[in-house]
């Protein structure tokens, strides 16, 4: 069942938001590990999400690394295998700052699991994207220090926090292929919104891989490995990668994930929520990584007829697009539509049924949002939200 942004928070949800620095009314997927998304009309309120509603994805307990004895190791196919303080990444590279959505692969796996269970997966709703500021070196920068051999083909990702839900057990790690690693905007990250970057996020130092799905960019980042082959983590061969319907997860199944897919999201009102006759703000956001948005559409007779919203501008190559508009809402029940379209023309599926997958990721079809519209005395108290 899906957890609606509407209902109240248990005390162990908002004592396990309070201890990782977060909102009380973020909507808690589990405290052990502490996984967590803002609710839908807070992520609305702002182009940069604040650190303290920024939604978190977790593994495993969140290591708790003192940044003065914290080493970043850089090694495999480079010519000087270097062990990095802290402060040899800040000093000894140009600091660097990039705006960048982070979104993760099973961001609105929720309507996924309507259509048919997604087993032991959590069920985020449209909240596990949010976008920050990040500062830090580029990575780049640190391979080209260490003489990456023009051999190396992929970069990978180490880090100490030990999971579970792996199998066997194991580290979290990942990989993302050489040229994206020597991209300017992946950066070695120990910054976010301009304040140093909190535990949960990652402390003393992550990968921030713009324009890939959140599990390449490595929290608690010990070591970045050149290589011929991509990591051999639980999470790279066999976790995060797409399969068809009737697939079974295993190692090397299915498409490993990288750059993002076009997706959307309505966040206000927020789905499940009550709404009164009238005029209303319907608002969302839309991304494609660095391939762009360029419209996105909204309708109230699914799809028979579309009203195209308006965007925000452009913050950067790396960001979502915010988008909103007004719409005239009739009493009973409106099922609200929307679809984005990309710069190179591609738009979204219409059904979760059409892609559907084992570990529900990447629903990528329209966004959807049922509310009950009554005349306006009735209004539940729980409704939409600040407007930006
Ligand atoms: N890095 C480590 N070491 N352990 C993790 O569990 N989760 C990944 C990624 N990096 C993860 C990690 C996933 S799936 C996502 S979506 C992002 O971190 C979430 O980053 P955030 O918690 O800062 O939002």
């Amino acid at each position: 069942m899906i957890r609606r942004p509407t209902e109240s928070r248990s005390s162990q949800d908002r004592a396990a938001s309070a201890s990782w620095g977060k909102r009380e009314d973020m909507v808690v997927h589990g405290t052990d590990p502490y996984n967590a998304e803002p609710a839908p009309h807070a992520l609305a309120n702002g182009h940069l999400t604040p650190i303290d509603m920024f939604y978190t994805r977790n593994h495993g307990p969140v290591p708790d690394l003192d940044p003065e004895t914290w080493r970043l190791r850089v090694d495999g196919l480079v010519a000087t295998p270097l062990e990095l303080t802290r402060k040899a990444l800040q000093e000894d590279f140009e600091q660097r700052t990039v705006t960048a959505t982070l979104q993760c692969a099973g961001n609105r796996r929720a309507d996924l699991n309507l259509v048919r269970r997604v087993p032991g997966e959590d069920l985020w709703g449209p909240g596990a994207t949010s976008t920050a500021t990040w500062t830090g070196a580029a990575l780049a920068e640190v391979l080209r220090a260490a003489g990456l051999q023009g051999d190396a083909r992929h970069a990978c990702f180490s880090a100490p926090d030990l999971t579970g839900l792996a199998h066997p057990p194991q580290t979290y790690g990942s990989s993302v292929e050489i040229h994206k690693a020597l991209s300017d905007e992946v950066l070695l990250a120990w910054q976010m919104n301009g304040q140093a970057l909190p535990a949960v996020h990652g402390a003393p130092g992550r990968v921030v891989v713009p324009g890939y799905i959140g599990a390449r960019s490595v929290k608690w980042l010990d070591r970045v490995t050149g290589s011929l082959h991509p990591s051999d983590s639980y999470f790279q061969e066999t976790a995060y990668r797409l399969l068809p319907a009737d697939g079974t997860p295993g190692p090397g199944i299915g498409m490993s994930l990288g750059p993002v897919a076009l997706s959307s999201a309505i966040l206000v009102p927020a789905d499940g929520t009550t709404v009164p006759v009238g005029r209303t703000d319907v608002q969302g956001y839309a991304y494609a990584g660095d391939r762009g948005i360029a419209r996105v559409d909204v309708s109230l007779d699914d799809g028979a007829t579309w009203i195209e919203a308006a965007l925000d501008d452009q913050a950067g190559p790396w960001t979502w697009r915010r988008w909103r508009i007004p719409l005239p809402l009739q009493e009973g029940k409106a099922r609200i539509s929307a679809r984005a379209w990309d710069t190179a023309g591609a738009t979204q599926p219409r059904s979760a049924g059409e892609v559907w997958n084992p570990k529900g990721y990447l629903n990528i079809s329209w966004a959807r949002a049922t509310v009950i519209v009554v005349p306006a005395k009735e209004r539940s108290p729980s409704g939409p939200s600040e407007l930006p």
